[in-house]
């Protein structure tokens, strides 16, 4: 629920910092500096281009969100090189669109990583922090958000992760309470991975975070819980891009025609550092989780077992350096209809990762900013429509169907509508 609190206008620079600044973080950025200049329209974007529902009204005016000339982009990465020297390494940018981008790309250099190999085990990087325990590293990254946002002169800040997948974790004691995840944190505990130390710097700086990779980091009860309490923002996770979106495109077609599934295998090759690091089992576990998981709630097999009580779900995902940042994935979905007969769907969809990624951070950034500029802390559920595994808060279970994520997403959208026009507290 909203607090009562009025809305804080949306007056100042607004830092959005990345841990990752890898193949989807420069390319979105990149593509901010595009849209500014007035080269490209911001395509797949709801937040500057979507409307209201049953309305003319653009969201971006009625929510009063951040303008895209108040974002100053900053983050993280185990590389030392500039945004420029990253763009050019994930080569997802046309030659041309790399060059319109260098001044504004070469000027972000990331900050010393919080990193673990223990965590991501088919990349290894300079550029990373030391010290004695990893409270200390949280403190260190307090410090890094806070001297950004002062070096930059930013009135606030968001951080979406956009860093490397990290292995399949369970949760267990050290995250289920805040003094129990402090206590680790103080005592170097094993499973409390970086991307949990950069959530607990975020939440402890009151600096909103999504989520864009599937690990567990946000979703950690001691985390959600010290989100709560200090009214910060979060929302996960693991971006819905490709052949996830398709599916939970195609699969509520199915459940309102009825229409039987038998099984439903999917299968990618991607050759970006995504890849690469998917290509460790540990890694390929958590995204595996993350992709299986969208059927079960779209195709109810509780009420319709005729339909759905037997379906077969495989997600496989193969690294394969020739095609790059330009994923390929096939499905072949097993349905069946009247009498029982027995028919196929083929997909192949050919796209691009990093492109399809791009519009999610910025809508990411600045619903979450605007969350946080309305007193709304704690987990962010409207944010579904973005996410493959998407954050509840509590016993809650998610909505995987896009059109259902975007009736929420718009039925708080209104809500926020409103609190936009209500005077200013004092
Ligand atoms: N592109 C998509 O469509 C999509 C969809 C869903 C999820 N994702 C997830 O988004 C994330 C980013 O994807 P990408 O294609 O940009 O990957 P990438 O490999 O190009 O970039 C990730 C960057 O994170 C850095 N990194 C790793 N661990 C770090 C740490 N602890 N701190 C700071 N930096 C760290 C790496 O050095 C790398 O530069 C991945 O986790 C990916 O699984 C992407």
């Amino acid at each position: 629920m909203l607090s009562q609190a009025t809305q804080r206008p949306a007056d100042g620079k607004l830092a959005v910092l990345m841990p990752g600044l890898g193949a989807v973080a420069t390319t979105f950025i990149a593509g901010v500096h595009a849209i500014q200049r007035g080269e490209t329209a911001p395509i797949g974007s709801l937040a500057l281009t979507g409307r209201m529902p049953g309305s003319e009204t653009l969201i971006h005016d009625a929510t009063s969100l951040a303008s895209l000339d108040d974002l100053v982009f900053g983050g993280w990465d185990i590389y030392e090189g500039s945004c420029y020297d990253a763009a050019k390494r994930a080569n997802v940018l046309r030659e041309s669109d790399l060059e319109r981008a260098r001044e504004e790309l070469s000027k972000i250099t990331p900050m010393a990583a919080v990193f673990e190999q223990e965590y991501v085990r088919n990349i290894s990087g300079p550029n990373v922090k030391s010290a004695p325990t990893k409270a200390e590293l949280a403190e260190q990254l307090v410090a890094d958000i806070r001297g950004f946002m002062a070096d930059n002169g930013c009135d606030r800040a968001v951080g979406v992760w956009c860093a490397s997948t990290e292995r399949f974790v369970v949760p267990s004691e050290v995250h289920l309470s805040i003094e129990a995840f402090e206590k680790g944190l103080r005592e170097d505990h094993p499973a409390i991975s970086p991307s949990m130390i950069y959530t607990y710097a975020f939440i402890k700086a009151g600096v909103p975070l999504a989520n864009g990779a599937p690990n567990l980091a946000c979703d950690v009860p001691a985390l959600v819980m010290l989100a709560k309490r200090e009214g910060v923002a979060l929302a996960g996770k693991d971006f819905k891009t490709g052949q996830t979106l398709m599916k939970t495109l195609l699969a509520p077609g199915f459940a309102a025609r009825l229409i039987g599934v038998r099984g439903w295998y999917s299968t990618n090759i991607l050759g970006n550092t995504d890849g690469a690091v998917l290509d460790d089992p540990g890694s390929f576990r958590t995204k595996e989780q993350s992709k299986l998981s969208v059927l079960e709630s779209i195709l109810d097999a509780e009420t319709h077992p005729e339909l759905y009580g037997n379906l077969d779900h495989k997600v496989r995902i193969d690294y394969y350096p020739p095609r790059g940042d330009n994923k390929e994935g096939w499905d072949n979905i097993d349905i069946f209809g009247w009498l029982g007969y027995p028919m196929q769907i083929k997909i192949n969809f050919l796209c691009r990762d990093s492109i399809l990624a791009a519009p999610l951070v910025l809508d990411l950034a600045l619903f979450l900013d605007l969350a946080q500029r309305s007193g709304s802390g704690g987990v962010q559920e409207w944010l579904s429509f973005y996410f493959k595994s998407p954050q509840t808060d509590g016993e809650v279970i998610p909505t995987h169907d896009l059109f259902a994520q975007l009736d929420i997403l718009h039925d708080r959208l209104e809500e926020l509508a409103v609190q936009a026009m209500a005077p200013a507290a004092e």
